[in-house]
Parts: structure tokens; sequence; C-alpha cells
């Protein structure tokens, strides 16, 4: 019986990797841009790392860590990477030597969700996390670096959404706010909105149940009942900064986050290209996460754009991203003949040209045909004559143009590049 992967992992098979490193590598070129430095942290890490961060009450902890015990330990695969960034950046006391640090991380994230299209139980974040910094500029430059990695990757027609949840004693005042409106319409709520509502009434505005969700959207919230004017002041200048920046959002004050350990700005990026799962990326600030994991104050913010995602919004515009294409494609005749193949091969390659041999002991034509398929730039010919001659006939498989050219690398080299 042939094994099977496991539910709701993929497999990225060669005819996509090449936009998954396409994803990747603007990703990089942005950030590089931005001045963000990359973090390598592990996948696996001690349970109570994200316990502590994205609170026990979370959806991503309740129900869809991966857990591992082990001996004594209970470790999870990371659901996320902001809590791992922070431990790190914590336990290799990067503050000390430099108090404020802009991190970004790409790598496979775990939640044990009901898979569908665009939500996996194996997924892969491209992250972007700042520390130590309060200022409102800083929370309009993680957005604008989130929307300029869709915009390099040329996706358009996302939305961002944007709210403020305030300070610790902010959200505080909100959940107290949105309790007494919502308690005496709950029985008209679905069974798991009841359950959360004194757990974590935050939930009960992610609902995805459709009559859950209209009731949410007819309360009345004013921002000015639940934010300190210190909140409404950095709120301002980040709406100011975005518009000024022309950086098109929307704001919604139903914007609440899954994870406990948003405070003040947080964000989503929708897609409708995506379906269901329209979220193609989301963050937001974090000024408690720091300080709760045992270290001092200190203001972050960050987000994370999900790669499978971008992915399935990049779909239409997949023709027009390209592979790179193979340099030459040698067709060599005969046993000295691919033995001289190989020897070339080698020494091109090094010499920075991508080479494909065929080392089968098939007829002419069906060589010159996986030369085609493959896309080749060239088909080089080594057959009795050239061997003799001691060269090689390269056709420029675009243009049709044949010459024979010597064994030599630089000339093969300038007749190719
Ligand atoms: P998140 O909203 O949980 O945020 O995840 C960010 C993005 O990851 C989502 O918008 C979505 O594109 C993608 N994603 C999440 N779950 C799945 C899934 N099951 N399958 C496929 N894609 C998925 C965070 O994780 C925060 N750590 C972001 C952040 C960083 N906040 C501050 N810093």
């Amino acid at each position: 019986m042939k094994i099977q992967s496991v539910r709701g992992v993929s497999d990225i098979l060669p005819e996509n990797s090449f936009l998954w490193q396409y994803v990747i590598t603007k990703a990089r070129e942005v950030f590089c841009q931005f001045n963000y430095q990359e973090i390598i942290i592990p996948i696996i890490e001690d349970a109570k790392l994200f316990n502590r961060s994205l609170g026990a009450d979370s959806e991503v902890v309740d129900k869809q860590m991966f857990i591992i015990n082990r001996q004594d330990d209970t470790l999870a695969l990371r659901p996320e990477g902001t809590a791992g960034v922070v431990r790190a950046y914590l336990e290799h006391s990067l503050d000390r030597k430099n108090p404020f640090v802009k991190l970004y991380y790409v790598g496979p994230m775990f939640r044990a969700e009901r898979p569908q299209k665009g939500r996996l139980r194996q997924f892969n974040h491209i992250g972007a996390e700042v520390i130590g910094s309060n200022s409102p500029f800083i929370d309009a430059e993680i957005i604008c670096l989130a929307s300029g990695i869709l915009e390099s990757l040329g996706i358009s027609g996302f939305g961002i959404r944007l709210n403020s949840l305030g300070s610790r004693e902010d959200k505080l005042k909100l959940s107290k706010l949105l309790r007494k409106l919502l308690e005496p319409q709950l029985k008209s709520f679905c069974g798991d909105c009841q359950n959360r509502f004194e757990r974590n009434v935050f939930r009960l505005l992610d609902c995805k149940n459709e009559s859950c969700q209209k009731q949410v959207k007819s309360l009345n919230i004013n921002p000015d009942d639940y934010l300190s004017q210190e909140s409404i002041n950095h709120f301002e200048v980040v709406r100011k900064t975005l518009d000024a920046g022309k950086i098109n959002y929307q704001y919604d004050p139903f914007l609440v986050r899954g994870l406990d350990y948003y405070t003040n700005t947080v964000f989503e990026i929708n897609h409708p290209k995506l379906g269901a799962q329209d979220a193609i990326g989301a963050g937001g600030r974090y000024n408690n996460l720091v300080k709760e994991l045992g270290g001092s104050e200190a203001g972050a913010i960050g987000f994370a754009l999900g790669v499978e995602r971008l992915m399935l919004a990049l779909e239409e515009n997949k023709d027009k991203i390209e592979p790179e294409k193979l340099d030459l494609f040698i067709a060599a005749l005969g046993e000295a003949a691919v033995a001289q193949a190989f020897t070339l091969a080698n020494e091109l390659r090094k010499a920075g040209i991508s080479v494909e041999v065929d080392y089968e002991n098939r007829r002419l034509d069906k060589k010159i045909a996986r030369a085609s398929k493959l896309g080749a730039k060239y088909l080089g010919i080594i057959g009795e004559d050239e061997l003799i001659n001691k060269n090689i006939s390269l056709k420029n498989l675009e243009t049709g143009e044949q010459e024979a050219v010597s064994f030599e690398i630089n000339s093969i080299r300038k007749v190719i590049c």
C-alpha cells in the first residue's frame, strides 16, 4: 500500500516551486529595501511559549497546536513566528546590543485546522517583527512593507482593514463594553460564541457564522468609549501617515485579532480572489509581549503573510512569471561524445552556465525533442565530426542560428551569454 501525505499538508511540485522561490526572493528584496535582517528560529518550541504569548483561550492554542510530549517536555510545532522571535530576542539579549531591531523570517508553521482551500495544517509565513519602538511611524512602515511585498509580486486588488484595540487597559474596557452590548442578544449567537463569551469575548467578533456576523456588525462601537487619549493620538498618526503615503486602507472597528498579544494597531490584508479564507496576511502591535516573556518594556509590531495564499493570488499571473531558462542542452551521440559532453558540461557549470546532458543512448531527434521540451536556449550537438574537430555545434533554439564553436569554455560562453 502506498503511503500518502498526512491530512492538510501539501507538496510543492517542480512546476510550482519556481513560483514559490519567486515569492520568497521578491519578499527578501523588499525586506532588504526596508533594512530588515533575517532571523532563523526553530520549528519546535516549548509549548508554554505559545500558551503565554497567544493566550490559552485563543483558538490556535486551545484547538490547533501540534503537541509533542517527550519525556518531561511538552513541545509544540510552532503555529506562528512572533512568539519565537521575541523568545530569541530575549534569550540572546539582542536588546543589549541594539534595543531596536527590524527582523524578518520565512518558514513553515503548523496548525491543526480543518483543511480547505487556502487553509492547511502546514503552511508558510513570510513575517516581520520590529521590536523596541512605540513610534506610530513604525506601524505605518510595517503596513507599507506588507503591501510593498504584495505590490512587488504584482498582486493587486487586495484590501487592508485597520483598527486600534488600544493599550491593555483599553482592551479591558473594550471587552467589558462588548460584553455589555452582546449579553442581551447572546442567546441568538451560535453555541461556540456562547461558550466563548465569558472566556474571550473578542472571539465573537471573529465568528464566521453569518447570523453571528450580522449581529456583531449591528453593534454600535465607538472608539472614544474605550480608547485612551494616548491610543487615539497614536492611531491618528498611523492613519495620517498611511494617507500621506497613499496606502489604501479601511477603518474597521470590528477587526480584532485571534491572538491575545495584540494591542493598539491591528490590521488584516484580504484578497477577494481567495474565497472563504481570504486573509492573505495580518499583523499588529504587541506592546506587552516582550515584558510578559521576561524582558523589559518594549513596544513591538509585526505581520505575517501566508505564502500558500500569496501563491493562490498569483495563480492568474503565473504564466507571466517564468522560471529561469536552461542555457544549454547537450545532445551527444555515442559513448565517447557523451564522455566529452560530461566533462564540458561540468566546466561550463563552474563558469555559471546551466547545462543539461542527455546521457541516454537514443536517437538525435528524441534528444532534440527533450531540449525543446525543457525550453533550453541553446542546443549543443557533439557527434563523431565534432569530436574529431574538437568543437560543439551550437544552435540557438529561438532564432535557429547555428555555428560550430571550439570546446574552449570562453568561446562557448561568448555565444551563449
Ligand atoms: P495570523 O493571522 O494567524 O497571524 O497568520 C497570518 C497569515 O498566515 C494569515 O493571514 C494567512 O494568510 C496565513 N495563515 C494562517 N493560518 C493558515 C493556514 N491554516 N493555512 C494557510 N495559511 C494560513 C500570525 O500568525 C501573527 N504571528 C502575525 C503577526 C506577526 N502579528 C504580529 N507579528
